[in-house]
């Protein structure tokens, strides 16, 4: 399957964000703590949606969409097992999320330790050292690890990076802990905020979320509730984004302009027109070529490193040198090379990517090397001039809900097709809307 673009239409219109795949992931592991029903609104059909779904039944819960596209959990203690289910657990990284609430529910809990991934080695140090902070011993057993517990006590965790998986694993294992907790210097984005507000919603004591010291009270059990996720924040970017790219005029709505502060800021910076529509949402119009920018990545509330590639898609573009540093992640720059075939112009610099703007993009065949590279190149190939053709769309699928038939609506002339090989078979995309 491959995504071909016909760049060098201008996108306009209103498009509808999806529920955040990074607060439905941990949502979804901390119905593990639940022992009534759950049900879940606003979940993105996503592939990593799937495989957390996957992790779940083989451990024992029952899950089901209901009558009105809501996805309903139905736990019982009596089926859970500790053994998370090793493939699915390997193909995705967010697997690792039902460690805290495993352990806090059964006191015991296996599973095989995650991979490295094409962003970095992506360690999960914080998470052990968190979770046998609260009392629980760590077993490793042939590439697995088994972590067990008698029952976990509160206790304060100071955390050395702000990590949103730590945060989240040590907080949905607090829950259920005796006593309090205090998790200082934890990861303050919208994701954990929401991840809280669900523990909240089964009964649970958390208090400052958001803030970098989370304090958990801990209760004996958990009841069940009806939650809405929130809208995700980097769907949102990357369709302002896509907006600005093409000199367009795009409304998303669903979009929360609280969560999208540095996007927003960066967008204006580039010499957008960005703002929050009195009905609801953000909305970008662009206005001539983009100015270059200077971006940092850095933890939330700082500019998300899960819109650094989109934003250099854009940034090929500006007038003038952008310079965009990747702190988070320590090999975030694989979509560099895919975007430099494109005739982007750009030098990697330790951590940092210069990037010189160019006039104008042309078409290539390229691959997305992770979720959000797929992004960039969909982004780049708006506005390159001819047809791009972006492969590795399992990265894609992990994290957008049908990115291409909502780009359409707004005017893209996209589409997602299977591989071929006479040049003959090629559709013309243009004036094929659907
Ligand atoms: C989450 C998001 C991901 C986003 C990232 C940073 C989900 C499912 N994924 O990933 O989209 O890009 O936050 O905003 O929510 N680290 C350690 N030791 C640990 C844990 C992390 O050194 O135990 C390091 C990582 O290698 C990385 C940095 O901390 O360099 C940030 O990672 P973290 O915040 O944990 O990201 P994830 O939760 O994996």
């Amino acid at each position: 399957m491959k995504i071909l673009v016909d760049g060098g239409h201008r996108l306009s219109g209103r498009v509808r964000v999806d529920g955040a795949k990074n607060a439905v992931l941990p949502i979804l592991a901390a119905s593990l703590l639940a022992e009534e029903p759950v049900t879940l609104r606003g979940v993105p059909a996503l592939d990593d949606v799937l495989t957390i779904g996957g992790v779940l039944q083989g451990i024992g819960l029952d899950l089901e969409i209901d009558p009105g596209g809501n996805l309903r959990i139905n736990p019982g203690t009596s089926r859970l097992q500790p053994t998370a289910p090793d493939d699915l657990v390997r193909r995705m990284r967010a697997s690792f999320l039902i460690l805290g609430p495993l352990l806090a529910r059964l006191g015991e809990v296996r599973i095989a330790l995650p991979g490295g991934c094409a962003i970095g080695s992506r360690p999960i140090d914080l998470h052990l050292k968190g979770l046998e902070a609260l009392g629980a011993k760590l077993e490793h057993q042939h590439g697995c690890i088994r972590m067990q517990a008698r029952g976990l006590v509160g206790t304060r965790i100071y955390l050395d990076f702000p990590s949103v998986g730590a945060t989240e694993n040590i907080l949905m294992a607090a829950v259920l802990a005796s006593g309090t907790t205090f998790i200082e210097n934890a990861a303050e984005e919208p994701e954990v905020v929401d991840l809280a507000n669900f523990l909240v919603a089964l009964g649970a004591r958390v208090h400052g979320a958001g803030s970098k010291v989370i304090r958990v009270d801990g209760v004996r059990r958990l009841k069940g509730t009806s939650y809405t996720v929130i809208p995700d924040r980097i769907e949102a970017g990357t369709f302002l984004i896509a907006g600005a790219i093409t000199g367009g005029d795009v409304w998303v709505t669903n979009a929360l302009p609280e969560h999208l502060k540095p996007t927003m800021a960066k967008l204006r910076e580039a010499g957008c027109e960005v703002w929050e529509e009195e009905e609801g949402g953000v909305r970008v119009r662009a206005k001539g070529r983009p100015r270059s920018l200077d971006i940092k990545t850095l933890p939330y509330p700082g500019f998300p490193t899960d819109m650094q590639a989109q934003m250099m898609a854009l940034c090929t573009l500006a007038e003038g040198t952008s310079i965009i540093t990747e702190t988070v992640f320590e090999n975030r720059f694989m979509h560099v090379d895919e975007l430099k075939r494109m005739g982007a112009q750009i030098q990697i610099q330790g951590h940092s990517a210069v990037v010189r703007g160019v006039p104008a993009l042309y078409s290539a065949s390229v691959t997305a090397t992770d979720l959000r590279a797929g992004a960039a190149l969909v982004l780049a190939g708006l506005a390159a001039e001819g047809r791009t053709e972006v492969g590795g769309l399992h990265h894609l699928d992990r994290g957008y809900v049908d990115l291409e038939g909502k780009l359409r609506a707004l005017g893209a002339h996209i589409q997602r097709r299977e591989e071929w090989h006479s040049p003959s078979a090629v559709p013309d995309l243009v004036g094929s809307p659907q």
